[in-house]
């Protein structure tokens, strides 16, 4: 039988591990705090990618965060593995290229949901995070703004749960 005190564990995954799935980590986890969820969730990332295994987040994406209060600079990007189908009880892809990739390697008779992000938040009306790591400043904000409704309305989901 699960065991009801285990803390829920939850991924984000992209591309990279470097610009959408850290920030969403750690806009996460701020949300969860405020929503009186801090010692109920276990929260990490991981890209579908091994290209920054080991560095820290890209600078642009820790700058446009430090501005809103976030701070990006601890975390160490790692690849996701099979063994997070079994660990995590929520896995959210960042865009659908890097759901069908997770799709592929999850393992057959893993019980967590896997899914996009910001279908949490319907009202949004969007269900990828865009990837800004060609783009401009515009498209770090836009990161941002997106995956602080996805928090919200993911950690209000978790609070309503029976
Ligand atoms: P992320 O962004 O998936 O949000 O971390 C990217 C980071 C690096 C690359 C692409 C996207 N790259 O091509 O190296």
């Amino acid at each position: 039988m699960a065991n009801p005190s285990r803390r829920i564990r939850i991924l984000f995954v992209c591309l990279g591990n470097i610009c959408r799935s850290p920030t969403a980590e750690v806009v996460f986890r701020a949300a969860a705090a405020r929503a009186g969820l801090a010692h109920q969730v276990e929260i990490d990332s991981a890209g579908t990618s091994e290209w920054h295994v080991g560095n820290p987040p890209d600078y642009r994406a820790t700058a446009h965060a430090a501005r809103r209060g976030y701070d990006l600079r601890p975390l160490r990007a790692r690849q996701v593995s099979a063994e997070d189908f079994a660990r995590f009880d929520w896995i959210f892809a960042m865009d659908r290229s890097v759901l069908a990739e997770l799709a592929a390697l999850r393992p057959n008779g893993v019980a967590g949901h896997l899914g996009l992000f910001l279908d949490q938040a319907p009202d949004l009306g969007v269900s990828e995070v865009p990837d800004p790591y060609d783009g401009g400043p515009d498209g770090f904000e836009h990161v941002l703004d997106l995956i602080e409704r996805g928090a919200e309305a993911f950690a209000a989901h978790l609070v309503a749960r029976p």
